[in-house]
This record gives structure tokens, C-alpha cells and sequence, in this order.
């Protein structure tokens, strides 16, 4: 019992020192709001050598560990070491925002549950359900030794070529903010610590190591940033991943304005900056605002360990940053009760994450497309024609670090790259939950074939002969590489226009990261955007198409009509950056994005500022049954709207509340959102909270709202706007 910890009754956040070795010893563990004086009071009792273990560490993967694999490591992100003597734990981190990675298979401990990709789930506009999801993988992330999850993603979707898309939530600052504030505090509910990340404007993947991110302060305080402060706000992370990325200059992890100014000065963030894996440029980005290296074996050398440690000896500035480095840590460590709540292994609630999981899936799915209302399917379809999708085999994800397998691993696996040692990083891979067999499992009494699609012919012939034609259709992506274009892959447009033109009630069931063209959509009965559904992706479809559940998913991110009408046709690097998710760029390579382009105007509002009319606005979303809006009133802080339910099934809307002028001028901001169940002709009065960021602007280091009248309109999307009304708003500044 050399380390016991010597009980402090004098002073709860006191150290005593030990008989046995003369250092300072831990007290007992502190309530949460005792935080930062036990961080202070432990990073106090530390030696020198003990102040650089907490300030870097490593990938945790057999094979890239100098040394031993140490005994508490869990095979997964990122492992470092806590500080025994004193009662740190050590810091086991996981990936990500949709559920405990798989790295590969190579942690033999089963699999986990797969939620929805961040786009799906994100159009369920629905907190609650993405905060049970965040509670559900955080309890998996614990169940597996974990105590950090790198989740938490929240860049805004500038470009939907972004290979990353699918790991995101939306383009809007305000709903990403608050559903990615929700899954933080679902996560950080069972005792451990989420990040939010990538900060910031990390916006695209090709030449992300390099790519400078060129923005104006207004534009960024009310794009991209808003949405990292309002997740922050709301989840109150543990910790902020800083990017790849360069903003303005200077690489995001190494980014004075960012991480100094903007998040700890005026955000007054308490939690600590970890980096992203290989994105620490030297030691200067301790003092540029970075607390913590991670993923060492990818940076040029371990600038946070014996580095630091001589800057610290010899420099008195140096020791009060390393001093601030460690109270950081500590603080996020005792504020979320990492100490006090250590991970115990133990078998995974499987029941409780099929259920999140399928949930999520359900109100996730978009019903884009419905004419004659062939959906939902009732018992006239006697023969339905399943067609291509690898449908028969499961359901597709997204590649990169937040890939997440169930049980006994991808259901199907195609490379998507030459055989190397990163070969199995992009491998496109099936969740194993099948969508013939979940519909076979519907269709009561009919007839379900199937066709892989490869040959027209055959798939039109199958088409002919059947009632109904189901396509399935997919758009892989993953981390590292960007969409070349919104294309449906491997000839599936071509497919989808031959199956439509043989069969008019032909169902089409997109698998998407991000956004796709349809060139092919007038021809065609019903589209439903599924995304990368989840490990119960198949039997939340299958619930869809059959009208048990209600579809209610909205879009998160606008559907182009063309490449040509995004900000940046052409995107940055696309012809000259060799695709790599490593590649640092040949000597001397630069490239930038000009963010300025669009500004703060992301997605919708770059279409409503520029008059286009996209494919498929954002908030746009069908339901089996009808709503009407009435009656909308404005108070300064809020809205209230009468929306009934006009049809004959129960289901969900989200009122969607938009600023549509101020005293600048034309606008048009999501300012407020609320979904409400009702039944068939249910009418309820809904309140809608307005973010006053939204309809304020950045000016001069504050928010700045000016005097004057407001036109604010409720919109079943950002383009179908209904009731409108103003109110009248004193000019005023905040911080
Ligand atoms: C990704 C992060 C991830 C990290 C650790 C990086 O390549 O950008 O999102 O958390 O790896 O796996």
C-alpha cells in the first residue's frame, strides 16, 4: 500500500505528504464542482517528470507501440498514461461520433453497435434521440475499458463532395451545435470525456494535412465556429480536437487566434485542446493554446514529452503553460469523474443499442420523392423486384477511423485501393442487416425477387415483371478522400433510369454519405434517402417502406441541382493533390480555399443569397400525412406556431423557423426548430426557442444585433416558407 491515498480531512482539496516517499499524495475524489481546485491541487503534488506524462501519448495499435503495449491500454485511438501515485487514471481513447470503432478487427473484443452516420442521424432533428444515441455508445466506449471518445464532429458541411460528410451533422451552425452539444452530453453522461471536434473549418479532405482555410472573422464567428460554441454550450465537452487544417495562416493545432483567443479567451473554455492524429507542427503549439499531443508516431517527433519538459525547467513561462497544460486535463478528468467512475469490461447491452440505433435509422430517413403515393407499399404490391445496392448482403458505411462493425464484422468487403499497409482503412464496407431480408420479412404473402443490378437487362427484365421495383443505390465515402463529384457510383444512374422507365412505381432507396444528383428523378415513383443507416439500417427501411413507421427525417444538407451551383465548382486541390490521406504535400505544395466565397452564408443560404434552386432544399422532407401552420406569434426570445396534423396518420414534423429579413436586409437563418408528434388531426401550440446569434452579426469582438424590425417565417424547408410575422428588437452588444 505504498501509493494509499491519505485521507484529507483538513481541507478536502489539500495534499499531505507521504511518510513512505516524501512526494505529495492524492485527496479523495472531488464532486465535479470541486473540479478545478483538485485539478490544481494534483498537477500542485507533481514532479517534474510526472508534469509530461498527461501532455502527450500515443495510437494505441499493436505493432505501432515503442515498447511494451502497456497493461491498461485498450487497443483502439490513443492511449496516455495517467499518474498512479496520485490517482490520474490513464486516458483510453476511442473513436468516434457513430459508436466504438472497429479499428480493423484488431481489438479482439467483439464488435459494438453501429449508429447512423452524423448526416442520418442529424435529420432526425431530434436531441433527445441523439443524446440517447451519444448515452448508448458512451456506454459501449466504457464497457470496452474506454474513458475519452472522439467524438463530437461538428464541422459544417461547406462542400458536399466533403469525404467526411457522413461523420458530420449538417451545414447549419445552429442545429449542428445543438445536436452535436446533445450527443456530447449523452456520452459524457456515463463518466468519461467527449471531444468535439475538428476545430475548425476543416472542410474537405483532400490535402487536409496542408490546406489553409481562408475565412474572414465575421463570417467564421457566425459559420463554423457557432457551431463549436453552441456544442460546447450544451455538451460541455471534456475536451476540443483541433484540426488539420490551416486557418488563416497557421495550422489549426498550432493556432494562437483559435485556440488562445477564440476558444479558451472568449469562450472561456476550461476543458483542454487535444490534436488530431499527426497534426502538431512543434513544440510553439503549447504556447499557441495546444494542451495535449496526440498520436505521437505520426507527428515529426514527441514535441510534448522531454521537450517540453527542458523548456519547463529552464523558462518560467514555459512552466506556467505546462502548469496550465495539466490543470486542463485534470480538470476534464475530475469534472466528468473519470477517477471516480473508472470503466469496468463487461458484455455490451445489445438490446439497448439495437434500439437506439434502429430508432435513430427510422426518423433519420428522408422521404424525398412520393408521387400517387406508391409508398407506403400496402398489400396490392404482389411482386416486388428488389434490385442492386448489395441489398441482399447489408447495408453500407462509412470508411476511416469512426467505421464501427457489430459482432463477427462487416457483412461484405470491397477494397478501394491498391494492397498496402493502409489498404484496410478504405475498404467499403455492409453492416450486416439486410434490406431483401427485411423486406421479404414485411411483404406478407408477396413475391420478393432480387437482381444485383449489374446487367441492365436483367434488372429491367425483373423490373417488367413486378408491381413494385426497389432500388437500392450507394454512394461510398470515407475519411482521407474526397468525392470526386455527387454521382451514383459504378454505373447506378444508368440503372436507376433503366428500372424507372420499365416500371412506373419504381422505389428508389438511396445509401448516402452526402448529397447525390438525380438525373433520373422525374422518372421514378418515390426516393427515400436513407444514408449509411446503422446496424439496424435494414429493418428501419423496411418499417418505412411499409408505412409502419411514418417517415419524419428532414434534410440536414441541401441537395445540389449541379456541381456548378456550389460555391467552389471546382474544388481546391482537386487536380492537384494526389489523393492521400497522409500526403503532407510535395515539398513546398500550397493550397487554400477561399471560405470567403460563400462567408457565413453556408449551404442554404449561399442558394437563397445567389437565387438557385437546388435539387433538394435543406429542411425538406415528406411524411405520409399532411401539417398546416397557423397562427405564429414572435416575443424577442421566441416563437410560438399552431400546427396541426391535416392528414390520416400519426407522425412527426419539425417546424423549421427562419429569419427572413432585419434591419441589413434580406436573410435567410435557421433561428429556431422543434419536432412535435401528432396524431391524424391533432393541433398543437409549439413554442420555438430563437438563437439571438443567429440574428445577430459579429462586429468589432461582439455579437451585434441591430435596432430594429425582424421578418421571421416558419418554413417546412428553407425554401417553402409558410406564416410569417415581425417583431421589434432593441439594437444591442453582448460578448
Ligand atoms: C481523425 C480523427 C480521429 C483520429 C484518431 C484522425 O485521422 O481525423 O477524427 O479521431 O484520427 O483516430
Amino acid at each position: 500500500m505504498k501509493h494509499k491515498l491519505i485521507a484529507a480531512s483538513v481541507c478536502s482539496a489539500a495534499f499531505v505528504a507521504s511518510a513512505q516517499t516524501g512526494l505529495a499524495q492524492a485527496p479523495a475524489a472531488q464532486p465535479a464542482a470541486n473540479a478545478g481546485a483538485q485539478a490544481a491541487a494534483t498537477e500542485a503534488a507533481m514532479t517534474p517528470a510526472e508534469r509530461t506524462l498527461m501532455t502527450h501519448g500515443f495510437m494505441a495499435l499493436p505493432g505501432f507501440v515503442k515498447g511494451p503495449f502497456p497493461a491498461d491500454a485498450v487497443v483502439g485511438a490513443g492511449y496516455i498514461p495517467g499518474v498512479p501515485r496520485l490517482n490520474v487514471p490513464s486516458l483510453r481513447e476511442t473513436d468516434a461520433s457513430l459508436g466504438v470503432s472497429y479499428v480493423g478487427g484488431l481489438r479482439k473484443d467483439g464488435g459494438a453497435t453501429p449508429l447512423p452516420s452524423g448526416v442520418a442521424m442529424a435529420s432526425t432533428w431530434n436531441p433527445e434521440l441523439i443524446q440517447r444515441g451519444g448515452a448508448v455508445i458512451g456506454a459501449e466506449a466504457k464497457a470496452k475499458g474506454f474513458n475519452i471518445m472522439l467524438a463530437g464532429g461538428v464541422n459544417l458541411m461547406r462542400d458536399p463532395r466533403n469525404g467526411r460528410t457522413f461523420e458530420y451533422l449538417s451545414e447549419d451552425p445552429l442545429l449542428s451545435g445543438v445536436l452535436g452539444g446533445a450527443a456530447i452530453a449523452g456520452i459524457q453522461s456515463n463518466h468519461m470525456i467527449s471531444t468535439v471536434k475538428h476545430f475548425a473549418l476543416n472542410g474537405q479532405e483532400t490535402g487536409r494535412h496542408f490546406i489553409d482555410s481562408r475565412i474572414g472573422e465575421a463570417a467564421a464567428r457566425e459559420s463554423d465556429l457557432l457551431a463549436f460554441q453552441i456544442a460546447i454550450e450544451r455538451g460541455r465537452p471534456g475536451a476540443v480536437m483541433c484540426a488539420y487544417n490551416k486557418v488563416n495562416g497557421a495550422q489549426s493545432c498550432d493556432n494562437d487566434w483559435l485556440l488562445n483567443r477564440v476558444l479558451k479567451h472568449d469562450w472561456a473554455y476550461q476543458g483542454f485542446v487535444m490534436s488530431d492524429w499527426g497534426a502538431v507542427p512543434s513544440l510553439d503549439s503549447a504556447l499557441h493554446g495546444l494542451d495535449q499531443q496526440s498520436g505521437e508516431q505520426l507527428d515529426p517527433a514527441v514535441f510534448f514529452g522531454d521537450q517540453l519538459a527542458a523548456s519547463a525547467a529552464k523558462d518560467a513561462a514555459w512552466a506556467a503553460r505546462l502548469k496550465d497544460m495539466n490543470r486542463r486535463i485534470l480538470n476534464s478528468v475530475y469534472a466528468n469523474g473519470l477517477d471516480r467512475d473508472p470503466p469496468v469490461k463487461k458484455p455490451l447491452d445489445k438490446a439497448a443499442g439495437d434500439a437506439a440505433t434502429e430508432a435513430a435509422a427510422r426518423q433519420g430517413i428522408v422521404l424525398l420523392r412520393n408521387v400517387g403515393d406508391v409508398l407506403p407499399l400496402t398489400a396490392k404490391a404482389r411482386k416486388i423486384a428488389v434490385i442492386g445496392g448489395f441489398s441482399a448482403n447489408g447495408v453500407l458505411s462509412g470508411g476511416g477511423s469512426s467505421q464501427v462493425q457489430a459482432d463477427g464484422g462487416p457483412a461484405l468487403t470491397i477494397p478501394t485501393s491498391p494492397a498496402g499497409p493502409l489498404a484496410g482503412f478504405s475498404d467499403e464496407t455492409f453492416h450486416r442487416s439486410v434490406p431483401l431480408d427485411a423486406i421479404a420479412a414485411k411483404a406478407a404473402g408477396a413475391e420478393v425477387t432480387y437482381r444485383n443490378g449489374r446487367y441492365l437487362s436483367e434488372a429491367v427484365a425483373a423490373a417488367k415483371s413486378a408491381d413494385v421495383a426497389i432500388v437500392f443505390a450507394t454512394q461510398w465515402s470515407t475519411e482521407g478522400f474526397d468525392l470526386p463529384d455527387l454521382t451514383l457510383p459504378d454505373g447506378q444512374d444508368a440503372l436507376i433510369a433503366a428500372v424507372a422507365k420499365a416500371n412506373p412505381h419504381t422505389i428508389v432507396v438511396l445509401e448516402t454519405g452526402s448529397a447525390v444528383l438525380m438525373p433520373w428523378l422525374g422518372d421514378t415513383a418515390a426516393v427515400l434517402e436513407a444514408w449509411y443507416p446503422g446496424g439496424r439500417g435494414a429493418q428501419a427501411i423496411a418499417s418505412v417502406l411499409f408505412g409502419e413507421t411514418n417517415p419524419s427525417g428532414r434534410l440536414p444538407i441541401s441537395f445540389p441541382a449541379s456541381i456548378e451551383q456550389l460555391p467552389r465548382p471546382k474544388m481546391d486541390g482537386a487536380d492537384s493533390v494526389e489523393p492521400n490521406m497522409l500526403g503532407k504535400g510535395a515539398e513546398g505544395q500550397t493550397l487554400s480555399a477561399n471560405y470567403d466565397i460563400e462567408g457565413a452564408d453556408v449551404g442554404y443560404r449561399w442558394y437563397a443569397r445567389q437565387n438557385l434552386k437546388p435539387l433538394f432544399p435543406f429542411g425538406f422532407g415528406l411524411s405520409y400525412t399532411q401539417f398546416r401552420y397557423d397562427d405564429l406569434k414572435l416575443t424577442p426570445t421566441g416563437a410560438t406556431v399552431t400546427i396541426t396534423n391535416t392528414g390520416q396518420r400519426a407522425g412527426a414534423d419539425v417546424a423549421q423557423l427562419y429569419l427572413v429579413s432585419g434591419p441589413n436586409g434580406p436573410a435567410r437563418r435557421l433561428a429556431g426548430f422543434q419536432k412535435v408528434d401528432l396524431q391524424p388531426g391533432e393541433k398543437r401550440s409549439v413554442q420555438i426557442a430563437i438563437e439571438p446569434r443567429i440574428l445577430a452579426a459579429w462586429r468589432d469582438g461582439f455579437w451585434t444585433l441591430a435596432g430594429g424590425r425582424y421578418r421571421l417565417a416558419i418554413g417546412a424547408d428553407a425554401l417553402d416558407l409558410g406564416p410569417a410575422a415581425e417583431v421589434t428588437l432593441a439594437a444591442r452588444r453582448w460578448k
